[in-house]
């Protein structure tokens, strides 16, 4: 989960990690507001979740509590990227005397954490990466020992601060660092951190990253998330605990276990190619015990996509046989009744297929076509959403 700037900037703040004052805002008159209460320059900034905010004019200088509320008015509604804008930080306004560069990200090739630094901030870290390769650092960072004041300091060495500049940024970087192992991040990034004409360092803009895997451990991270601003159809499947993806597509798929469920999606889209390219809609493991209920509020996420044509559901009876996969359809389809109005395309395999189609063919549904195989379910299934 990527956060927006403001809520990098209070975790930041929690950590000890030098920021400035920032007060988030709605409208145009709560950043007049805002700029009041925080007196002087202000920089009024788009919270989105897109980088290269300040180019796309995203991010204004106000002089005054006026220009504050012009500024919002301005950004708020702007379109960055494909990301509407409805909501803006106003941050106090830095006197920068230069610009660096830090982040500390998973290194999952390495199987370790990796830190890029680089004295010359100011420019996009990809456009840096490509255009002066030589003036970004990129030191590796043992998990099991972490960024220490020494190594701090062999990462400003290595990305060629100056030595008196070592001694002031070392210390920032061992707190961004305890942001990122504290939180469970996979990226802290800040670009950029600057230095002010007071000499102070100060984390200007701010961009983490959060491990959803470690959610169980932070009850706090809940209270981060965007629930507006995610997909509606994902949402749902998130609270209904299932593991759903939703794609650009037509046929709706369910099926268990991930590795099943992901050369699904490439038989429905290889057999869409003769149907006038129809595409999957989704991906949607089920997991090991395929109940009823499961499987129901599957086809209810699934069937709530206004794109899906038809589903597709692909099942290997493990621990779960077929015969409780096909009372957890008829059942599902029973607890669904006139909101399933999609054709079903079922291939079973695995232990008690038998048993499992028997169910299935004396039930009888309208909706449902039972396939043999994985390819012909799928050819099935995207012929019916070409129709
Ligand atoms: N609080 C601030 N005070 C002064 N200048 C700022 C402030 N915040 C950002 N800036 C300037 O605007 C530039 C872009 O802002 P930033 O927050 O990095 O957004 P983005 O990376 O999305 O473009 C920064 O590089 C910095 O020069
Ligand atoms: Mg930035």
């Amino acid at each position: 989960m990527d956060l927006y700037e403001y809520q990098a900037r209070d975790l930041f703040e929690s950590y000890g990690v030098p920021v400035l004052a920032g007060i988030i805002a709605d409208t145009p008159a709560e950043a007049r507001a805002a700029a009041e209460k925080l007196g002087g320059v202000v920089v009024v900034k788009a919270q989105v979740k897109v980088g290269g905010r300040g180019k796309a004019g995203g991010v204004k200088v106000a002089k005054n509590p006026d220009e504050a509320e012009e500024a919002a008015q301005a950004i708020l509604g702007l379109d960055i990227k494909g990301h509407v804008v409805k909501r803006v930080m106003v941050a106090a306004g830095a006197r920068i005397a230069a610009e660096y560069y830090f982040s500390v990200l998973l290194d999952r090739a390495n199987r370790s954490y990796l830190s890029l630094t680089s004295f010359e901030g100011g420019m996009e870290i990809e456009q840096l990466a490509v255009e002066k390769p030589e003036a970004l650092a990129r030191i590796e960072v043992d998990p099991s020992v972490g960024i220490t004041l020494a190594k701090a300091k062999e990462i400003a060495v290595a990305a060629k601060f100056p030595a008196d500049l070592v001694d002031k940024v070392a210390p920032v970087f061992v707190k961004l660092y305890e942001v990122y192992t504290g939180e469970d991040a996979t990226l802290v990034e800040v670009n950029p951190l600057v230095l002010t004409e007071e000499g102070d360092i100060v984390a200007l803009d701010g961009k983490v990253s959060l491990d959803e895997n470690a959610a169980f451990r932070h009850p706090n991270h809940e209270a981060l998330e965007d629930k507006a601003a995610a997909d509606p159809l994902e949402a749902k499947a998130k609270a209904l605990d299932l593991n759903y993806v939703k794609l650009d597509g037509q046929v709706g798929i369910i099926g268990n276990g991930a590795g099943l469920v992901m050369s699904t999606l490439d038989v429905v889209a290889y057999a869409g190619e003769n149907h006038g390219g129809v595409k999957p809609a989704n991906f949607l493991d089920i997991g090991g015990g395929a109940s009823a209920e499961v499987m129901a509020a599957g086809l209810d996420v699934i069937l709530g996509d206004p794109q899906v044509k038809s589903v597709f559901v692909n099942v290997f009876g493990g621990i779960t046989a077929c015969d409780a996969v096909a009372n957890g359809i008829v059942s599902a389809l029973e607890i669904l009744g006139d909101a399933a109005t999609k054709p079903l395309v079922v291939r079973l395999d695995g232990n008690n297929v038998e048993e499992g189609r028997r169910i299935l063919n004396e039930a009888n549904h309208p909706l449902v076509t039972l396939a043999t195989g994985m390819d012909e379910g799928a050819d099935k299934a995207a012929e019916l959403a070409a129709r």
